[in-house]
C-alpha cells in the first residue's frame, strides 16, 4: 500500500485505552513504515518509567517532554506516531502535529476502555480512576479537544484491528 514514502506523518491520538498502539503496529506492518510510540522514547530517554516520571518530577515536566518531542518528530515524515492520550490536549502540539501529520482520532465506549485498562497500572491519569463513571467524566473534558485535532475520527469498539487498519488507509 505504501511503494514509496509519505510525505507526511500518520499521527494516532485518542484516550487511553482506544488502541493507539495496536493499531500503529498493525498500521506499519501493512505499510512497511517505521513506529514511533511516544511513551516508549520518553521512557527510553528518561531512563524511567511514566509513573516515576508523573511522581518524580510533576505531569507538567511530563506534558513539555511530549512537546519537545512532538517537536522533533514533525521534521521528518513517513511515520506512524503513536501518541500518548494527553498528547492532543495542548493546542501548542496539535499545531505541530498539523505541520507534517494526518491526525486520527481513535475513539472507545468508556466502558470498552476500562476493560482495557482495568489491570494496567502504568497510567497515572487512572490511578483514582477506576469506574466507567470516572473514565467517562474525563473523556467528556477531553472530548472537545480531542474532536477539534482530528482529520478523521475511527471508533474501535467491537471491531477487528485489521478492518480498523483498512477504514484508515
Ligand atoms: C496519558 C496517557 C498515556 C501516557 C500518560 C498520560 C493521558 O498514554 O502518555 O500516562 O494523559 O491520557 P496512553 O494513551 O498510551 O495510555
Amino acid at each position: 500500500k505504501n511503494k514509496g514514502s509519505l510525505p507526511f506523518n500518520l499521527i494516532l491520538i485518542g484516550f487511553m485505552g482506544t488502541g493507539k498502539s495496536t493499531v500503529a503496529r498493525c498500521l506499519g506492518k501493512k505499510c512497511a513504515m517505521e513506529i514511533i510510540e511516544m511513551d516508549e522514547e520518553i521512557v527510553r530517554r528518561e531512563q524511567r518509567s511514566i509513573p516515576e516520571i508523573f511522581q518524580q518530577q510533576g505531569e507538567a515536566y511530563f506534558r513539555n517532554l511530549e512537546t519537545g518531542l512532538l517537536k522533533e518528530l514533525q521534521k521528518e515524515t513517513n511515520k506512524i506516531i503513536s501518541c500518548g492520550g494527553g498528547a492532543a490536549l495542548r493546542a501548542e502540539n496539535v499545531a505541530e502535529m498539523k505541520k507534517n501529520g494526518k491526525v486520527i482520532l481513535l475513539t472507545a465506549e468508556p466502558q470498552t476502555i476500562l476493560n482495557r485498562v482495568k489491570y494496567d497500572n502504568s497510567r497515572p491519569i487512572l490511578k483514582n480512576r477506576k469506574t466507567v463513571a470516572d473514565i467517562a467524566e474525563l473523556m467528556e473534558k477531553r472530548q472537545k479537544k480531542y474532536l477539534a485535532a482530528a482529520d478523521l475520527v475511527i471508533s474501535t469498539d467491537n471491531k477487528n484491528i485489521g478492518q480498523i487498519c483498512e477504514d484508515i488507509l
